[in-house]
């Protein structure tokens, strides 16, 4: 959600370095641009709604200037225009925000009071003013921050320019921002890809911690302004995930890293041995229940562990939306166990939740994928998927790297209430051997095009599954909607007849799953009920024999119930994207979404 990024640096390379960092943040959202730069010792501001591409064209490339921060903007207070696009400048301070000031109302009215006038609905504008006020009476910057940051509420990360200043100052609080030098360069950034064209070593900042940047020094304090030193990270992962090598779409692209992805990601937890799931995650044989917590489409990998471990492991599990999660009375005890799931582990509402759970002294367990985010710091445990950076906003290779933890999780609970008997171990353990080629055989299996040729120009799109297979629609259901922009819903099968059946008319396109061999002909009637009133139905399914109940299907090879929901998946994301391509969609940056959410 939303791009900060800032340079100081002899080189005077500002307007570039800006640039070229805010575009490798694209990929979070956005939908305007901005930049404040130091032009002969003149704060010059330039904004544009839409594209970078826009505000690209409104700069002056060969202006030389050492000092300047810029912001892609993810509009939650006013619409997405120029006058509310950042940077905003009040007095004497300019800032760009990721993030929301919850108390902004109140404090307008303080300043307005004060005298300060607004142009813009934002509540960036207000902690502008603020930090501006504060300045103005305390003759400190880094005072006037420090004292800003106990009275603005919510959440924030502000990179922050002063007139007749030749520095960089930015703060945290629930946003992510990371620092990196580079010789004579210095940067403020959201995330590491802003960066990786300089460096790949970075510093990250703690909630309340104010930094400073000039030309030659960098200055890291606490709340209290007293001088700290912060680690220094290196970042894993390459260049290379931010270019699309090819591929039309970093999603098509992505889709095709899975094989690779899961190998990764089972290898780094698991040879094949029992033990190795004894040593590498961690001890859950004391919890009696779970608690799955997340957002969107890390909530649908939630739900198919809930599946997997309640009718396998036999553990209860409570599976629940982090915006849900956080305010609702919770009822866990000391044989609870929260697992929090976030690709980015920065999402406000899964933090929250995981905070909850720690406040009231619950165990916490983490599956993250962004190295050194806050939930992957925050929980009592933290296992890495193995995806590397996922640049498409809609999530694929993330979504299955957090499936194949999640099924070893289970698997190990089964193995601990004995569960699963040696056999189907080795089974399992020679299938997931085999998983990463019948992945790739079902990328490249040739349906999906022609598939979504009959579909795309459909207004309504539903999706049928029991049980797990219900999870998976959820998931496919999402994709669909994320970047096709089709209206889609899932639907437990058999929930179709209370209600929604309704909407079923002739060529209404129904995606239907099956994998699961108990609930197969109740979801088949389920079908047929649909079938009869006209429905186009393209079945997914794990077995061959199809009568007269599907238009066309597709199918997955049939691996066990662990396993099977990593090769479900493939069919669901590539008809998605085949749909999203035919209709033009900008399948990488979907509108309105932002890949990574900090605010609630
Ligand atoms: C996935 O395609 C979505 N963009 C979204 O639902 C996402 O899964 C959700 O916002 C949670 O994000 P996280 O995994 O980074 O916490
Ligand atoms: N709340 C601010 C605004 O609406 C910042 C949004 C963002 O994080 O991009 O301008």
């Amino acid at each position: 959600m939303c791009g900060i990024v800032g340079y100081i640096g002899k080189e005077q390379k500002a307007l570039e370095t800006i640039i070229s960092g805010l575009e490798a943040l694209e990929y979070r959202g956005y939908d305007s641009a901005g930049i404040a730069y130091l032009n002969n010792n003149h704060i010059d501001i330039i904004k544009k709604k839409g594209r970078i591409d826009q505000l690209k064209k409104q700069l002056d490339f060969k202006i030389k200037s050492k000092l300047a921060i810029g912001h892609t903007r993810w509009a939650t207070h006013g619409e997405a225009n120029e006058i509310n696009a950042h940077p905003h400048k009040c007095g004497q301070v300019t800032i760009v925000h990721n993030g929301i000031i919850e108390n902004y109302i109140e404090l307008k009215q303080k300043l307005e009071n004060k005298g300060y006038q607004f142009k813009s609905q934002t509540d960036t504008e207000i902690a502008c003013a603020l930090i501006d006020y504060l300045y103005q009476k305390e003759k400190n910057i880094l005072k006037a921050i420090q004292t800003a940051s106990h009275k603005l509420h919510g959440s924030y990360a502000l990179g922050i320019i002063v007139d007749n200043d030749n520095s960089l100052y930015a703060i945290r609080k629930a946003s992510p921002l990371i620092v990196a030098v580079k010789d004579g360069e210095k940067f403020i950034a959201s995330d590491v890809p802003a960066i990786l064209k300089y460096t790949n070593e970075y510093y990250l900042l703690e909630d309340g911690d104010i930094v400073n940047l000039t030309e030659d020094n960098l200055t890291f304090y606490n709340n209290d302004l007293e001088k700290i030193e912060h680690e220094k990270m290196i970042f894993e992962g390459n260049i290379e995930s931010g270019k699309k090598n090819g591929y039309d779409h970093f999603m098509l692209k992505e889709i095709n890293e899975q094989p690779k992805v899961i190998l990764d990601t089972i290898n780094f937890y698991f040879d094949g041995s029992l033990e190795s799931l004894k040593k590498n995650l961690p001890n859950l044989n004391k919890y009696q229940n779970i608690h799955i917590v997340a957002c969107g489409s890390a909530y649908h990998t939630g739900l198919v562990a809930k599946t997997l471990i309640e009718e396998i492991a036999g553990l209860p599990v409570m599976c629940e939306i982090a915006s849900e999660y956080r305010y609702k009375r919770v009822f866990y005890n000391d044989k609870t166990l929260v697992i929090v799931i976030s690709q980015s582990g920065e999402t406000a509402d899964t933090l929250a939740s995981l905070r909850k759970a720690k406040d009231d002294h619950i165990d916490t367990l983490a599956i993250v994928n962004v190295v050194g985010s806050s939930i992957a710091r925050e929980a009592d445990c933290t296992l890495y998927i193995k995806a590397g950076c996922e640049i498409a906003v809609a999530t694929t290779k993330a979504y299955t790297a957090q499936l194949s933890i999640l099924s070893l999780i289970a698997i190990k609970l089964a193995c601990i209430h004995q569960q699963i008997d040696k056999k189907r171990f080795e089974t399992i353990v020679k299938e997931i051997k085999n998983l990463p080629n019948m992945m790739t055989s079902l990328i490249n299996n040739k349906q999906y095009h022609d598939i979504a040729l009959k579909i795309y120009q459909r207004e309504d799109i539903f999706y049928l599954g029991r049980k797990i297979d219900y999870a998976m629609s959820m998931e496919g259901s999402l994709k669909l909607k994320e970047i096709s922009y089709i209206n889609s819903v899932a639907y437990a099968a058999g929930e179709l007849k209370h209600g929604t059946i309704s909407l079923v008319e002739d060529k209404t396109p129904i995606i239907a799953i099956i994998t699961d061999d108990e609930i197969k002909n109740k979801t088949i009637s389920n079908i047929k009920e649909t079938k009869a009133r006209g429905a186009y139905v393209i079945l997914v399914s794990n077995y061959e024999e199809h009568d007269q109940y599907c238009d066309d299907n597709i199918v997955i090879p049939k691996i066990d119930p662990f396993i099977q929901p990593m090769l479900t998946i493939i069919p669901l994301q590539l008809l998605a994207y085949e749909v999203a391509k035919l209709k033009g969609c900008d399948i990488d940056k979907p509108r309105n979404l932002a890949k990574s959410v900090t605010v609630e």
